[in-house]
C-alpha cells in the first residue's frame, strides 16, 4: 500500500459567514504519494481555496490537514517550506523588475545572501550550479530563448509556464498548478502535458486544477470533482467521465464516456 502524503480530515473554511470549503461534514479526502489528482470542479467550488489550505497560506476553521505526517495547522512556516511543496498561482506571479532567469533563480533558494548575490552578479560556484540548474528548467518549459528577457516581455502563456520553471528549479516532492494552461497556446500546452507526465513518472505528487477537462483528464490517474466546497466524487478519469452527478452537476454530456 502507498502511504498517504495528503490527508484532508473534515476540514472547513469559512470566509465571513460562508463556507467556501467543506460544507457542513467538512472536506476529507487522501491523496497517496505519487498521485497524479486532477481537481474539478465549478466557478467558485473552493479549488483555489483547497489549494491555499494545503500549501497552509489559510488555516482551515476546522479539521486537519495533514502533509506528509505533519498537520500544517501545528506546523511553523519553516517546517511547511521543509515539506517540499511547490504551487502556481491562478493568477501568475512573478518579479518584474527582474530577467526571467533571476525570476527562476530567486525562486530556487529562499537564503537572503543568495538571492542578494545572485541578483547583483556575485556569483560562487554553487550559483554557477544553480544559474546552469535555472537554464535548464526553463529550457524544459520552452523558454530557453527568453533567459535574457524582462519579464514584463512575456505573454501571459510563457508567464504561466515561466510559474512551472520556477517550481521545478526547486525539485518539489509535491507540485500543485492552480489553472496551468489557462491563456497558454496549444503548443506549450503539449509541451507542459509532457512535462507533467515526466514529473508522475519521476514519482512525484501532483495536484492540478484545470478548467481545461480535455488537457486534465487524459494525464491524471486520479480526480476529486467539488461542487460548493463539498467532494462530489472520486475516481479515476473514465469514472468521473461516466458519472452522472458530475455530467447533471459540472461536465454536461459532451464529456460523458
Ligand atoms: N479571500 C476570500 N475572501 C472571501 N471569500 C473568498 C475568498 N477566497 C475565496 N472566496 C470565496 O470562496 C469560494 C471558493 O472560492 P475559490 O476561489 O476557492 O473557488 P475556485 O473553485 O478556485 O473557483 P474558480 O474556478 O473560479 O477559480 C467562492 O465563493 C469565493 O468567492
Ligand atoms: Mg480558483
Amino acid at each position: 500500500m502507498t502511504r498517504d502524503l495528503l490527508v484532508m480530515d473534515r476540514v472547513i473554511k469559512r470566509f465571513g459567514g460562508l463556507k467556501a470549503v467543506g460544507g457542513d461534514a467538512g472536506l476529507s479526502f487522501a491523496v497517496p504519494e505519487g498521485t497524479f489528482l486532477g481537481l474539478i470542479g465549478p466557478n467558485g467550488a473552493g479549488k483555489s481555496t483547497t489549494f491555499n489550505l494545503i500549501s497552509g497560506v489559510l488555516k482551515p476553521d476546522s479539521g486537519a490537514v495533514v502533509l506528509d505526517g505533519v498537520d500544517l495547522s501545528r506546523a511553523r512556516a519553516p517546517q511547511i517550506a521543509a515539506l517540499g511543496l511547490g504551487r502556481t498561482f491562478q493568477t501568475p506571479r512573478a518579479f518584474s523588475s527582474l530577467s526571467v532567469l533571476d525570476n527562476v533563480i530567486v525562486g530556487a533558494d529562499n537564503s537572503g545572501e543568495t538571492i542578494g548575490s545572485a541578483v547583483f552578479g556575485r556569483w560562487r560556484a554553487d550559483e554557477r550550479a544553480l544559474r546552469d540548474k535555472a537554464a535548464a528548467v526553463l529550457a524544459r518549459v520552452g523558454l530557453a530563448d527568453r533567459v535574457a528577457d524582462c519579464v514584463g516581455n512575456l505573454s501571459g502563456g510563457e508567464l504561466r509556464m515561466l510559474e512551472v520553471a520556477r517550481q521545478l528549479v526547486r525539485d518539489p516532492k509535491i507540485l500543485l498548478l492552480d489553472e496551468p494552461t489557462a491563456g497558454v497556446d496549444p503548443s506549450l500546452q503539449a509541451k507542459l502535458s509532457r512535462i507533467l507526465v515526466d514529473l508522475h513518472a519521476e514519482g512525484r505528487t501532483l495536484i492540478v486544477v484545470e478548467h481545461n477537462l480535455h488537457f486534465l483528464l487524459q494525464i491524471a490517474d486520479s480526480v476529486v470533482v467539488l461542487q460548493n466546497g463539498q467532494l462530489l466524487s472520486k475516481g479515476t478519469p473514465s469514472e468521473i467521465k461516466a458519472d452522472e452527478k458530475v455530467i447533471t452537476a459540472y461536465l454536461g454530456t459532451e464529456h460523458a464516456a
